[in-house]
């Protein structure tokens, strides 16, 4: 399994993951392209050693005078019969070397907040709780913030990201 820039001719396949796993909260085609042309080189896929791509993620960049550089994860997903195998974990790590290769100082995202296996993932990899979002995603669908440093500094990232690489699961290629 690699992890790999998007490319024109994956955006049909990385809708189709879109939709499968976000049913009526995905984004529609419209909205989905214009994030990821913004956002091209932060756009990922994950493939199989057979070209099945199985899974991708959004990645946005943004640069504030007060803010500085920050990132942000847009969406990521992980086809249904694919998931629990480590390739959410492998297109997070890409991303947050990404964000550090562009010098970016902290990551943000968005979770519903009662998406568990999302945030027990982000947690894995360092991020944090920042405040709850009500009604981010509609009525009575609240949200969470969540943030990580990037810098030298974000030590508790660094392990969640050791982890990762020891525990297997951070190495598709066993599973694929
Ligand atoms: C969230 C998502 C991207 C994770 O991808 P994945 O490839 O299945 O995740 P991984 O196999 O890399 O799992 C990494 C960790 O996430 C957590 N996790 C993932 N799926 C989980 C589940 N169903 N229940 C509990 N924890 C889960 C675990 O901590 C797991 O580590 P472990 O397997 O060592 O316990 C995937 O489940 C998905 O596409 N979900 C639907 C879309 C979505 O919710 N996107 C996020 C929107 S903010």
């Amino acid at each position: 399994m690699t992890i790999r820039r998007a490319k024109w001719a994956d955006l049909h396949r990385v809708l189709e993951i879109e939709r499968s796993v976000f049913g009526r909260e995905s984004y529609s085609s419209a909205t989905f392209l214009a994030h990821a042309l913004r956002d091209w080189k932060g756009f990922f896929v994950a493939e199989t050693e057979e070209g099945e791509i199985t899974g991708y993620v959004l990645v946005r960049l943004a640069f504030g005078l007060l803010t500085g550089r920050r990132g942000g994860i847009t969406s990521i997903a992980v086809a249904a019969p694919h998931q629990r195998r480590g390739i959410g974990r492998r297109l997070l790590l890409h991303s947050l070397e990404y964000l550090r290769g562009r010098r970016a100082e902290e990551v943000d995202l968005e979770v519903g907040i009662a998406n568990e296996p999302a945030q027990s993932l982000y947690q894995s990899l360092g991020f944090v709780r920042d405040r709850t979002l009500p009604h981010y995603y509609g009525q009575d669908k609240h949200g969470v913030r969540m943030v990580r440093a990037l810098g030298e500094t974000a030590a508790e990232g660094r392990e969640g990201e050791r982890k990762g690489r020891l525990s297997g699961r951070a190495d598709p290629a066993r599973h694929d």
